[in-house]
């Protein structure tokens, strides 16, 4: 769970109003295609991320969940892929 759990933290970091502390995972499990951390590239920038799951009590594991699963329709019509690597990061390492 460590990768997942180091980059979702990453996210609700950035949602609690701290910049994205692990631009280097994000790139690593090549988040970064995608997403970048302050302008809208395919998919949201870290930022709008923060600022649309703000305030949400449960962020950091829906956004587990968003990250795994993929999603769409929440902040556009490009959908995002799911990415169970980022799962599969867990233990073994
Ligand atoms: C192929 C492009 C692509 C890649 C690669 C990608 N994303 Fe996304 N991501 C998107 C798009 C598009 C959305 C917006 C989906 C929507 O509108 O609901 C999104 C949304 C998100 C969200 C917000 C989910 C929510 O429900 O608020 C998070 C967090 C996120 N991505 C994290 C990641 C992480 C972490 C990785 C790497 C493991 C990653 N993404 C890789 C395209 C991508």
């Amino acid at each position: 769970m460590k990768a997942l759990t180091a980059i979702t933290l990453a996210a609700a970091l950035a949602v609690s109003g701290t910049a994205f502390a692990s631009a280097d995972l994000a790139a690593k499990n090549k988040c970064n295609t995608c997403h970048a951390p302050d302008k809208k590239m395919m998919g949201p920038s870290w930022k709008d991320v923060a600022a649309k799951n703000k305030g949400q009590k449960d962020a950091e594991k829906m956004l587990a969940e968003a990250i795994v699963k993929g999603g769409k329709g929440k902040y556009g019509k490009v959908p995002m892929p799911p990415q169970p690597k980022a799962a599969s990061n867990e233990g073994g390492h």
